[in-house]
């Protein structure tokens, strides 16, 4: 069942009934003010950093779902009626016409009801600190309307854990001034903050609101505000408790005509010693704010900000775009999948409906991993990702698992010990070099532990990244796994039993010889690329080590990673084997078979292919590829929060949709085209709409798992947008089985495709030039390309030359 439609033509997904399964939510913001919206409306605003610096209040996990947002309420002064156009806050008001579109960074909500049409657009303009709330209201009626417009946002005091738990301080600490209209949220600008917010309307007010119990009447909620039902606010000004705003605006709009109301939600900062106008006293100094306020209240200025905003997506959606047979790739690669990967780009895994906006840092190998998703449209800022990640590193070559954006240091409440942490950042730099062919990164100066003094070369910091992994060797040979690898949830050093504690820093047990076959083949592939790395730079040398380290690795695990038709997990604290059939549940993991395959390992003596074959006979659903098999079905202390779960959800038995194109890219290198694209339409959201009341999450965007065979709720999904899974379905998609894949040396096309396509289209802006591809192949064949005419000459091999810059070049790729 569908709850909406694509609209690929306007780059929107449309959704057109407003009780999703769940709240199906869009970003607004681009570089440093942030907010989510649902299609309803709920959700919350911040600046920078979601904990410290929230403007807006939302009540995560309540009953009913979705409280708080962005509402505005339509009455008619007539006959009393009042309604919301988003459907929520006022539910039990009948809509006779709701559509939701949620686009690139904007979101646009229409309602009508009794003649009267409400057309809401939010967007977050570029290079400001401020929302743009746009009302057009339409009179559809034959008589003039007489309406009054409440908007109404509730303010956060700023940091988010503390408001939603100090309230023996918080309900004394609420502080606003109303000017001209405009509502500014002061709580605790008055001693060491510098910044407010402030919420602003194009129109003469006929009153407002700042202190809730006043809006909303006693023991009232949001769907019967007493201000709203009576018809008038009450100009209640705000002394502790919750300060809330809204505006009262009145308008009266003849029949066939739309009135414009524009409101504009903000964040400012003023410096220290200007704090207040006049010096001396405790009034907001508004001088600096009031030119930017005046000119988002300008419709001309809104109008080209909605323009610019479109503009900025056009030019980072352009560099990869592609004409397939299949509309769900298509779209996904073109849009949605490009736009999800920026999101997490911005908010790594802070913001959604699963991540509060309180708890985590920036994840040491997520944003990594992230980097491949937005490496090719923003790569100056991936550099600076980069090293701003390289400057957390330790000089052992350790990382700490997270660190916090606005600090960029190190998080010491999580500490170091993932054991894969620092090979995922050889991985995000040859994903950088592969990119730009910016070599000159490699020489940058980069502290350790962000200690000025410690700079050495980030080559350096590489270098370190894989002697961590050589200096700490178990039994095996093989890479001893710390707290945990790739999964979190892996930890067989923790023996928790005590409530609640967390497993991921708990002290671990020591002495013990726990081993990860997944670090293993993530070494050979991390080894592979330093070598390429150390070739760029001429150290021959170097490089030879590296390949030779690979190779030692790749032995071991032939050795001792090898179970006999797949490659094994890990051995635990005490030498045990996990991931064998030797073990009665966990026999087999999906992830050392993806990444020893991305290694090569096994590639030559057809262990690659067996382990494959393993994946699709175990693991793989209808659904997409669990997790592992069997599902644990008790609590077993020496495995750790993996089996802390029910069977079939998260990493015991779900689908933990980041594994799954590691699969699809195992299986485009060797050679098999159709598995991988079948995997890819597995978990393709696009491809999973018709499934709406099964997955129930936001058809255009991936969500981390989908609940495995062994749950219940088999095939639901949980946990959308902020997730490892967008970056890795981009490369699988583009750059294995469409093959459009960068590499040190240039640009390279070497799809792997299904065999019944007979080709596709695609333009890629790759260093400077771009290149229009048509990749030919007869229906039926199952090969690789053999030749390229570039500009109808023909060149051997999938590798394109390199135009020079601003050039536009035609490629032919011929598949036989
Ligand atoms: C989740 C993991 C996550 C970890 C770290 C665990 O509860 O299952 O997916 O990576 O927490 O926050
Ligand atoms: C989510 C975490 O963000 C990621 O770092 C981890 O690899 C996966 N969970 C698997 O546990």
């Amino acid at each position: 069942m569908r709850y909406g439609h694509f609209d690929d033509e306007q780059r929107e997904y449309v959704i057109d009934r407003p009780d999703t399964p769940l709240p199906w939510i869009n970003y607004l913001g681009t570089e440093s003010y942030f907010g989510i919206i649902s299609n309803t409306a709920g959700g919350y605003s911040f600046y920078r950093d979601a904990r410290l610096r929230r403007l807006t209040r939302y009540r995560y996990n309540n009953a009913p779902l979705d409280v708080g947002g962005r509402y505005l309420y339509v009455r008619d002064d007539a006959t009393g009626d009042y309604w919301s156009p988003s459907w929520q806050p006022t539910p039990e008001r009948d809509l006779d016409e709701y559509e939701c579109r949620h686009g690139l960074s904007y979101t646009r909500i229409t309602g009508a009801r009794g003649g009267v049409r409400a057309e809401m657009l939010y967007f977050a303009p570029l290079d400001e600190t401020l929302e743009v709330w746009r009302a057009r209201i339409t009179n559809t009626r034959d008589t003039a309307a007489e309406l009054s417009l409440f908007s109404s946002v509730e303010f956060c005091l700023w940091d988010a854990q503390d408001d939603a738990t100090n309230y023996q301080r918080n309900f004394n600490t609420g502080q606003v001034e109303v000017v001209d209209g405009t509502i500014y949220h002061k709580t605790e600008y008055r001693e060491r903050r510098d910044h407010f917010a402030y919420f602003a309307t194009n129109r003469e007010i006929s009153g407002f609101d700042t202190q809730r119990e006043a809006f909303l009447g006693p023991y009232r909620g949001y769907d019967r505000p007493a201000a709203v039902e009576t018809g008038q606010a009450t100009d209640s000004i705000a002394h502790g408790w919750q300060p809330i705003g809204s505006h009262h605006v009145k308008i009266t709009v003849n029949p066939g005509e739309t009135e414009e109301v524009l409101f504009v939600l903000g964040y400012a900062e003023n410096p220290r010693d200007a704090k207040f106008d006049p010096p001396g006293s405790q009034t907001i100094n508004k001088v600096t704010v009031e030119p930017t306020i005046d000119r988002w209240l300008d419709p001309a200025t809104v109008e080209q900000g909605f323009a610019d905003l479109r503009a900025h997506w056009d030019a980072l959606l352009g560099t990869v775009t592609v004409t397939t047979p299949d509309d769900d790739t298509n779209r996904m690669v073109n849009i949605w999948n490009a736009y999800q990967n920026m999101v997490t780009f911005n908010l790594s895994r802070s913001t959604s409906l699963y991540e509060a906006g309180i708890g985590r840092g920036m994840g040491f190998r997520d944003s990594n991993q992230d980097l491949l998703g937005f490496v090719h449209m923003i790569p100056a800022r991936a550099r600076e990702r980069i090293l701003d990640i390289a400057a957390t590193q330790k000089t052992t070559g350790g990382a700490y698992h997270q660190y916090q954006p606005l600090t960029k240091r190190g998080n010491n409440d999580i500490g170091e010990g993932f054991n894969d942490d620092p090979l995922w950042l050889i991985l995000g730099v040859a994903a950088y070099l592969k990119e730009t062919g910016d070599q000159s990164i490699l020489d940058e100066p980069v502290p350790f532990d962000n200690a000025a003094g410690s700079e050495v070369s980030l080559y350096e910091h590489l270098r370190r990244s894989l002697r961590y992994t050589l200096d700490r060797l178990g039994p095996h040979g093989l890479p001893l796994i710390g707290r945990a690898d790739w999964n979190d949830c892996l930890n067989l050093n923790c023996f928790s039993d005590t409530p609640g504690e967390p497993f991921q820093t708990t002290e671990n047990a020591s002495g013990g010889v726990a081993e990860s076959v997944f670090i293993a083949g993530q070494f050979v592939l991390a080894a592979k690329e330093l070598a390429g790395i150390a070739a760029l730079r001429e150290q021959e040398g170097e490089a030879v080590v590296y390949r030779a380290a690979a190779e030692k690795m790749s032995g071991t695990i032939a050795e001792h990673g090898w179970d006999g038709a797949w490659f094994r997990r890990a051995y635990d604290f005490h030498g045990t084997v996990i991931g064998s059939g030797e073990n009665d549940e966990g026999q087999i993991f999906v992830e050392p078979q993806g990444m020893c395959v991305l290694g090569g390992v096994g590639l030559e003596d057809g262990l690659a292919v067996k382990a494959l074959d393993s994946v699709a006979a175990r693991l793989a659903t209808p659904h997409g590829i669990v997790l592992q098999q069997p599902a644990y079905s008790s609590y077993r202390i020496e495995l750790g929060e993996i089996s802390s779960y029910p069977p079939g959800y998260k990493e015991n038995g779900g689908i933990f949709c980041h594994t799954n194109p590691w699969i699809m890219i195992a299986e485009t290198m060797v050679g098999n085209g159709d598995r991988a694209f079948d995997y890819y339409r597995r978990i393709n959201p696009s491809a999973r709409e018709d499934l709406g009341e099964v997955h129930r999450c936001e058809p255009y965007v991936y969500a981390q798992m989908i609940a495995g065979r062994d749950a219940p709720t088999h095939g639901e999904a949980k946990n959308s947008w902020l997730t490892g899974t967008a970056a890795w379905n981009f490369a699988a998609i583009t750059q294995w089985i469409l093959g459009l894949r960068p590499d040190f040396d240039g640009l390279r096309v070497d799809p792997v495709l299904p065999a019944d396509w007979t080709g596709f289209t695609a333009t890629r802006r790759f260093r400077g030039a771009t290149y229009e591809i048509t990749v030919r192949k007869p229906a039926g064949v199952r090969g690789r390309v053999t030749h390229l005419l570039v500009e109808g000459e023909r060149v051997e091999g999938s590798l394109v030359p390199l135009a020079t810059e601003g050039g536009v070049v035609r490629v032919e790729a011929i598949v036989e």
